[in-house]
């Protein structure tokens, strides 16, 4: 049996219960962004009726609502289930291994060009100690040893102990590369004792925030640099006719998967407050176009279904809402902010 797109929204408006024709067009204008035109709604209707898919509610009279029949409730589910499969082909359902995750961020197009504001606004130089506050699998330490070249030593800290080791192996041939398991809340390193600090998207995970900055004030030397890169989430926007569910998919985000989802905007006020003069604040959006580049780095499907089980939208909803991401040419966009803050130099 075929089902049209229109015959499939009218099928999944009526699993949550019976409803009048002018209130299924409603529903799907809810599930989908868009109304069916009159025609082709009650061309859906007639269709459905036919193939007993769906049945008036007699009891009713005239103004008669429509429900779905034992037969319909089976035609949907397997077709549910027959999209998700395709959906899940593009998708990834389970959760990355975290280093992985970032060393294949880290060779995205998207990451390296925020990568290259930081590494320019950080102005490194021969002889310069650098630290990079939550190196994670060290994948930036090479380039920043290089600036400093061998007369200037970088220290890479994270406090995950994979990260650590895997940030040793690749630097093993980096003579003034060090890396250290440590809190970036209570940095293992002097006072004043370093001339640079880099931290790229580490601020959105800790604890807090104030005092990250407030130890990186205190490591830098007067006159010293941090330069900082975190996402701003709420900024997470996608081309898709559901406008509602990508909304909540983004509410989602930020409520309840990003421990400090709204950093990116918040950086500049807390590097300030910490004591830094803040000379620029770089937007940098990441535009994504590949649905699967998109979902390595968001999860799509994972954490459609964590927001759908916290009721943000229903499981129905996020599956034609990843049906349709999959299927349509892929278009969203998070902005990033890369802010270069300085200590005031010797009086
Ligand atoms: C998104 S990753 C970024 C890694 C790296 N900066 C990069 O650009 O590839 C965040 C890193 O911060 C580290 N991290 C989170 N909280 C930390 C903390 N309190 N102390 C040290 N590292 C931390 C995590 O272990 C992870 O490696």
């Amino acid at each position: 049996m075929q089902t049209t797109d229109a015959q499939m929204l009218v099928l999944c408006t009526l699993a949550r219960g019976p409803l009048h024709g002018y209130a299924i067009n409603t529903a799907i204008q809810e599930l989908s962004g868009e109304r069916l035109g009159r025609g082709s709604l009650s061309g859906a209707l007639a269709r459905l009726e036919a193939k007993n898919l769906i049945e008036p509610l007699d009891e009713l009279g005239r103004q008669r609502p429509l429900r779905l029949t034992a037969a319909g409730r089976e035609v949907l589910e397997r077709e549910l289930q027959s999209t998700a499969r395709i959906t899940q082909r593009m998708f990834e359902a389970a959760v990355p291994d975290r280093i992985g995750y970032q060393e294949r961020l880290a060779a995205m197009d998207l990451t390296r060009s925020h990568k290259r504001i930081m590494l320019d606004a950080l102005a490194l130089g021969p002889g310069h100690c650098a630290i990079d506050l939550g190196c994670g699998p060290g994948t930036d330490l090479a380039a920043l040893a290089a600036a400093v070249t061998s007369s200037g030593s970088v220290l890479g800290v994270d406090n995950d102990p994979a990260m650590v080791e895997r940030a040793r192996a690749r630097s093993t041939d980096l003579a003034s590369v060090e890396v250290r398991q440590a809190d970036v809340h209570d940095l293992p390193v002097a006072d004043a004792s370093r001339d640079r600090a880099w931290t790229d998207r580490v601020l959105q995970h800790v604890q807090d925030p104030h005092r990250v900055l407030a130890e990186a004030r205190r490591v830098l030397r007067p006159g010293g640099r941090l330069v900082i890169a975190e996402p701003d989430w709420e900024s997470l926007v996608f081309d898709h006719a559901d406008a509602e569910t990508s909304r909540a998919y983004t509410r989602h985000l930020v409520d309840r998967v990003v421990r400090n989802a709204l950093i990116g905007r918040q950086s500049a006020r807390l590097a300030a407050q910490a004591g830094f003069e803040v000379s620029a604040v770089v937007p940098v959006t990441h535009v994504l176009r590949q649905a699967q580049e998109a979902d390595q780095i968001l999860g799509l499907q994972r954490n459609a279904q964590r927001a759908a089980e916290a009721g943000y939208f229903s499981a129905q909803a996020a599956q034609l809402w990843l049906d349709g991401l999959a299927r349509e040419p892929f278009f969203a966009a998070v902005t990033s902010y890369v802010v270069v803050a300085e200590l005031p130099g010797w009086r």
